[in-house]
């Protein structure tokens, strides 16, 4: 299959709606073909591990805004917008701060410093942070998360992130990010009753990211999404498809990969039908690269591209949903 004269993003572009990736390193820097399927098909980029703790925090002094700063070029040289992920998350933090003996005043000012500097110095590339990302724990009967932060900070943090981010770029789009959340189930009731509390309380936020890890036998109902979507648009919210990506059990099949075409289909069609969804990103495009098989054992091949980056049934049926 060739490339399609018309790409995902023109497609969009007239709806003012973005298609989005997630971008992996080293990948962007060494590979030509992957940095122009980037930027052919792509309207927004997130990075996928680069803009973490781990990778911008190599010791408690520095920053390292290497690799971040490239790919911040990389979308303006292409007309792409940023989302930031993540400012606050229980994984991948680096080691010096997880073993870290630190007082409790001393954890707020390494959260409130680190939000300030990593908001400030993409102050104007990226519109749009995951602020707080997975802070509901299912297995907890969907309370927050035990993590450094809910520990060292109190259940008052998310709160306290948010009005940080918000103090060191005020024209940025602050979204709450999480999985398993996406459709009407007790873990989105969790989702929404915190960030309808936290509007009620004047903190700024502007939207919820679905992940959307999904696969044909594990989804949430898609009529749940839209509803999920309505309530937290009725909420004042905007709502992103963050991190969709549709795994498949191996082997995969043609028949497996038309499911998928449709899930793919109907995911984005229902963001299409929600005007407060504003974005459909994927967690990564070529199944070259992807987090899935090493996450989801006995699973692969879940992205809008092969390992070829040849559009795949998936990519067919998402340029027909935008072509309609
Ligand atoms: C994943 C990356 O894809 C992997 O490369 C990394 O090893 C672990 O993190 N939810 C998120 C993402 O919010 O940041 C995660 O990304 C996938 C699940």
């Amino acid at each position: 299959m060739s490339h399609p004269a018309v790409a995902l993003r023109t497609l969009a572009a007239p709806r003012g709606f973005h298609i989005g990736t997630a971008v992996a390193f080293p990948h962007l820097r060494h590979n030509r073909r992957y940095a122009a399927t980037l930027a052919r098909e792509f309207s927004m980029l997130t990075a996928e591990n680069t803009m973490k703790w781990a990778a911008l925090r190599p010791d408690r002094q520095r920053y390292d805004f290497t690799d971040a700063d490239y790919l911040a070029r990389f979308a303006a040289a292409n007309h792409q917008v940023l989302r930031g992920h993540t400012l606050l998350w229980h994984q991948a933090l680096p080691a010096w701060l997880s073993s870290a003996s630190l007082s409790n005043r001393q954890w707020e000012n390494t959260l409130r410093n680190h939000i300030d500097i990593v908001v400030h110095h993409f102050r104007g590339q990226v519109q749009t942070w995951d602020v707080v990302n997975e802070a509901i724990d299912e297995n907890k009967g969907c309370a927050l998360r035990d993590s450094l932060w809910l520990a060292h900070l109190g259940p008052d943090y998310i709160a306290r992130a948010f009005r940080w981010a918000h103090a060191a770029d005020p024209a940025a789009r602050l979204y709450y990010n999480d999985y398993g959340a996406e459709g009407m189930n007790r873990k989105s009731d969790a989702v929404y009753r915190l960030v309808s509390g936290l509007l009620e309380h004047g903190v700024p936020m502007h939207g919820v990211g679905l992940q959307m890890h999904v696969s044909p036998e594990d989804h949430p109902r898609l009529t749940d999404v839209a509803r999920n979507m309505r309530r937290l648009g009725k909420a004042g919210l905007a709502v992103q498809v963050t991190e969709l990506d549709v795994r498949l059990k191996t082997p995969v099949t043609p028949k497996k990969l038309a499911e998928q075409a449709r899930l793919y289909r109907d995911i984005l069609q229902i963001c299409l039908d929600n005007k407060n969804c504003t974005a459909c990103v994927t967690w990564g495009f070529t199944d070259a690269y992807s987090w899935v098989p090493g996450f989801f054992k006995g699973y692969d091949q879940a992205l809008l591209f092969d390992a070829a980056y040849r559009p795949k049934p998936a990519y067919q049926a998402w340029t027909a949903a935008l072509t309609k």
